[in-house]
Formats: C-alpha cells, sequence, structure tokens
C-alpha cells in the first residue's frame, strides 16, 4: 500500500545489514514511498555484502560509515547531499551494539572499556550524526531523524545489561537536540520504543526466544512486528507528522501501559 508520502525527500539509512534488519525494511517502504535515499553501515558490516543487494533493490548507493567516526559521519552527510543533489529531509538511527553483551559479561561486573564502546557506537552515534548534520546545515527545515530504541531505557530488563544505560542516553540525547535543532531549523528529532523483533542485534539478547513469547503474552495487540516499525517510521519520516519532536514513542502493541494480561495470570493457576 504505497501513497507516495515521501515522494521527493531524501534521507540517510544506518543500520541495514540482513533482510531481517529493521532499517531493511524501512528502506523498503521508503522506496516504495517515493524516496531517494543513501543506505551506511559499519564497514566491518559491509563484508557480509547483503546491504548491496537492497541498494540494487531500492536503487540507493551505499556510503560506509563507523557511527562512532565524527570523521567518517562527516564525510557520509558530504557525499550524501552530493549523492542526492540537495539537502536531507529524514534520517533513521538504526544502531545498536554492546561488547559486554556479546561476550555475555554480567551487568555487575561490567568490562569499562566495553561499556564506553557500547555508550558510543549505540547512542552517542546519534549526537554525532546529528552534530554533522548540524554543522554542516544539511537538513531541510521540517526534516525528520528517528533511532530505535527500547523500554529497558526506563524498566529494568535484566539481559538487555549495559544496552539499557545505552538507549536512557539516547532517549536523552533525542530530547536535548531534538530542542537545539527545534529552534534551529524545525527539524525534529523522536525515539521509536519498539517491540522485540528476530534480528541479529534482537537474538544476540540471552534468553530472546523466552523472552519474545513472554512480550507476546504481555501485549494487548502482540508484538508489533518489523514491518510495522517500518510503517510507524515512514509516518514520522513524513509530513503527516510535523508536530511530534522530542518524544519517545511506544511502539509495542500496548505492552508498556500493561501491568498483566489474563493470559499471563493463567499460566500461573489457581493456589
Ligand atoms: N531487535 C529488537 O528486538 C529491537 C527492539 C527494540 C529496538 N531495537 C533497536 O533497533 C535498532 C536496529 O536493530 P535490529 O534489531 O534491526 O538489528 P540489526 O542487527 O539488524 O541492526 C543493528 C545494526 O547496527 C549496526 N552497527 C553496529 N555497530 C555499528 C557501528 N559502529 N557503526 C554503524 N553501524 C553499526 C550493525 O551493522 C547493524 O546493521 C537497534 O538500535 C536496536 O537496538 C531492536
Amino acid at each position: 500500500m504505497a501513497n507516495n508520502i515521501l515522494q521527493g525527500k531524501r534521507g540517510i539509512i544506518f543500520g541495514a545489514l540482513n533482510e531481517q534488519s529493521i532499517a531493511w525494511k524501512v528502506a523498503l517502504r521508503a522506496h516504495e514511498e517515493g524516496a531517494k535515499f543513501v543506505l551506511s553501515n559499519a564497514p566491518i558490516a559491509m563484508r557480509m555484502g547483503e546491504i548491496n543487494d537492497l541498494a540494487a533493490i531500492t536503487g540507493s548507493q551505499v556510503v560506509p560509515a563507523d557511527a562512532s567516526s565524527v570523521e567518517d559521519l562527516d564525510n557520509l552527510v558530504e557525499q550524501s547531499m552530493e549523492i542526492l543533489g540537495g539537502k536531507i529531509d529524514f534520517v533513521l538511527h538504526s544502531i545498536g551494539m554492546s561488547p559486554n553483551v556479546r561476550k555475555g559479561k554480567h551487568y555487575t561486573e561490567s568490562d569499562y572499556k566495553f561499556y564506553q564502546q557500547t555508550m558510543d557506537v549505540s547512542a552517542i552515534s546519534l549526537h554525532k550524526t546529528l552534530a554533522s548534520l548540524y554543522k554542516k546545515e544539511a537538513l531541510n527545515e521540517w526534516a525528520s531523524v528517528v533511532a530505535l530504541t527500547y523500554i529497558a531505557a526506563q524498566r529494568i530488563f535484566p539481559d538487555y545489561n549495559d544496552m539499557a544505560d545505552a538507549k536512557s542516553l539516547l532517549e536523552s540525547i533525542t530530547r536535548s537536540f531534538g530542542y537545539h535543532y527545534g529552534i534551529k531549523n524545525k527539524v525534529r528529532v523522536n525515539t521509536i520504543s519498539q517491540s522485540p523483533t528476530p534480528t541479529t542485534a534482537g537474538q544476540g539478547v540471552k534468553g530472546f526466544a523466552e523472552f519474545i513469547n513472554f512480550s507476546e503474552q504481555m501485549s494487548p495487540l502482540g508484538n508489533a512486528p518489523a514491518t510495522a516499525c517500518a510503517d510507524y517510521c515512514i509516518a514520522m519520516f513524513s509530513d503527516l507528522t510535523r508536530y511530534v519532536t522530542m518524544q519517545n514513542l511506544f511502539h509495542d502493541g500496548g505492552f508498556s501501559n500493561t501491568g498483566v494480561t489474563r493470559n499471563v495470570i493463567d499460566m500461573f493457576g489457581e493456589k
């Protein structure tokens, strides 16, 4: 169902690793809606090569950038404006990585070098991206920047580990930069807090298989799939949501406002 609601818009989409990636689905939907965009990912992720398939399907170019490198981001912003022929209207930040999670470190025994990498790649990268766009005056008025987050920023989900701290910081950067960019150029910045989703990053979290089932039972509408998340991102990039900024928007089938569901209570049986 395409309505051309992104016709004439130019974007940058970070984080499409493979077909499961949320960013991959966003790129397909943005293409359907008439947008032109540049795809970016860490140079190391390019080795898999799958992003080139997505570039071919969507008629996009790929510009590698390590999202923790200001130099790479500056280059990406400049190249994107050149390739797309003008200033940018939307950006998707769909980036997450925790060496502590990867190496199975318990939260209470975090490796602090890893911890800093988690913050840098998963959260400060949003600040660096926005700062690069800001100093190069690369965003049009009413441009929309969306970063993906998870409810562990507000509530404890023990196995989410230091990614929870990174998501809290990501959401705070969204509010702070959203203020400054709104004043400067009417640019909006929001996070979408997505249900657990079976992707490479999602499945890296310990106990993911059990957890996604729990979340399904705790959400009145069920878990939101990646394709629905892509639809929400497209709505946020469009002109139909122009006065939404500095928000954390839950896209989770109602999970965030649910104390308990009948299905979950029934699992505990009668005393
Ligand atoms: N999958 C879930 O359950 C879930 C739920 C809520 C939010 N999210 C968030 O959605 C976003 C996308 O994740 P996904 O689930 O699609 O998984 P994914 O593994 O497909 O995407 C994560 C991306 O981050 C990229 N990345 C890692 N380090 C990078 C770096 N240094 N520079 C640039 N890119 C780098 C990876 O290459 C990958 O493309 C992440 O922010 C994640 O935390 C995921």
